[in-house]
């Protein structure tokens, strides 16, 4: 079964939001290498609270809509892709390894419920094919939340 399959039906058979947002991260972070943090945001007022994730602790545990790549993904309701965080003025530092980040806002219609925010050590770390696999885990997210 690929990785979208196998993340779908775990989300699908999930007993609640909770596990199926963990079980979201612990798939995306074992069977992707460069995936160097991984974790979710939800939406609560006008902050994204972290919820759960794996990877080094990160100080930005609530992030404001104004602020960061996670507060524009969530503000413009679109995937941001950044190749180079350290050349984008928005990002905001969770680790000094981090080199490219995607952040995948997770909607059920045009509301916001939260997001996907994957950071990896490698430059340039996401392509065409991740954003496709992220938006669909995004997509079964939200029929959980
Ligand atoms: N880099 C994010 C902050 C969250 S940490 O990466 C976990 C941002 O710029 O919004």
């Amino acid at each position: 079964m690929d990785l979208e399959r196998s993340i779908t039906s775990a989300i699908a058979s999930a007993p609640d939001a909770q596990t199926a947002l963990s079980e979201a991260v612990r798939l995306l972070k074992a069977h992707r290498p460069r995936y160097t943090w991984v974790g979710v945001y939800l939406l609560a007022g006008d902050e994204l609270v972290l919820g759960p994730y794996l990877g080094k602790p990160s100080p930005h545990t609530r992030i404001p809509l104004n602020r960061g790549i996670c507060g524009a993904a969530a503000s413009q309701k679109a995937t941001i892709v950044v190749d180079d965080v350290n050349s984008d003025p928005r990002y905001l530092a969770c680790s000094l390894e981090t080199k490219s980040e995607i952040v995948v806002p997770i909607m059920q219609g045009d509301r916001v419920l939260g997001e996907i925010d994957i950071d990896s050590d490698q430059a340039a770390a996401f392509g065409e094919a991740d954003r496709e696999l992220l938006e669909e885990v995004a997509r079964a997210l939200a029929g959980k939340l």
